[in-house]
C-alpha cells in the first residue's frame, strides 16, 4: 500500500484539516468501522484513474481497484497498452459507502454483517473533495480518467451528466479529464456484446489519456 498522504495546510477561514486520512471526520463516513484506502501509485504520475470509493476487497488489499472491478480494469489496461504500475489510482471517496443490514449473517468464517454498495450523496463527494485536491496538487496527472459518473462530477466539482461527456476531454481548472464509464458497469451485464462495448469505450478513453499524457 502507498503511504498515507500528509494533509496539506489549511488555508484561513477552512475547517481545521484532519490529522491524517485515517483520523478524517470531514464527512460521517468515519463512523463506520472499515478503513479508508488511500491513492496508490507513482508521485508524480502522468496519469490519474479515479474510481468511486473502496470495496471490500480494496479495503483488505489496502490499494484501490483491486477488487472484481479492478481484474476488469487490467483487462482494460493491458488493451490499451498501459502499466497499472505506472499510473496513480485513487477514488473519489476514501472511505466506502456502504448500508449494513441489520440482520447479520451466518458464512463460513462466522458470522458477517451485510454490506450493501450505497451512490454517495454530494455533501459526501463534496467533502471528500478535500483528498481528491491534495492528491491532484503531488501527483500532477497530465491526463485523469474518470471512471464513473461520481469520479466525473467529484473532478468537475459540477453535477455533470456522464453520458453527454463520454468521449469527450473536458478541461477543469487547469486539469484534462476523459471520463469513461466505471468498469462495474460492464460487470452487471450479462450481455456479452454489450460488455465488449463497455469495455471498448474503457479501452478508447485510456489510449486518449495516453496520448494526452505523452
Ligand atoms: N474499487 C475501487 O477502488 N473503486 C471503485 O470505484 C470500485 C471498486
Amino acid at each position: 500500500p502507498a503511504p498515507e498522504p500528509k494533509p496539506p495546510a489549511a488555508s484561513p477561514g477552512s475547517r481545521a484539516p484532519p490529522a491524517s486520512l485515517a483520523a478524517c471526520k470531514l464527512c460521517g463516513i468515519w463512523r463506520s468501522k472499515w478503513k479508508p484506502v488511500a491513492g496508490a501509485g507513482p508521485v508524480p504520475a502522468a496519469i490519474m484513474l479515479v474510481g468511486e470509493q473502496p470495496g471490500e476487497q480494496d479495503e483488505i488489499a489496502g490499494e484501490p481497484l483491486r477488487g472484481a472491478a479492478g481484474e476488469l480494469l487490467d483487462e482494460v489496461l493491458r488493451r490499451a497498452e498501459l502499466e497499472r504500475s505506472g499510473l496513480y489510482l485513487t477514488n473519489a471517496l476514501k472511505h466506502g459507502k456502504w448500508d449494513v443490514l441489520d440482520s447479520p449473517r451466518q458464512t463460513a468464517h462466522g458470522q458477517s454483517t451485510i454490506r450493501v454498495h450505497k451512490t454517495p450523496p454530494p455533501s459526501e463527494v463534496e467533502a471528500c473533495g478535500y483528498w481528491l485536491d491534495d492528491e491532484l496538487k503531488r501527483v500532477q496527472p497530465r491526463a485523469i480518467v474518470a471512471l464513473g459518473t461520481t469520479a466525473l462530477r467529484a473532478l468537475t466539482r459540477q453535477p455533470l451528466s456522464l453520458s453527454e461527456y463520454l468521449g469527450q476531454t473536458v478541461s477543469h481548472d487547469g486539469w484534462l479529464i476523459v471520463p469513461t464509464y466505471h468498469p462495474a458497469y460492464a460487470l452487471r451485464t450479462s450481455d456479452a456484446k454489450l460488455r465488449e462495448e463497455i469495455v471498448a469505450t474503457l479501452v478508447a478513453a485510456l489510449v486518449r489519456a495516453r496520448q494526452l499524457a505523452a
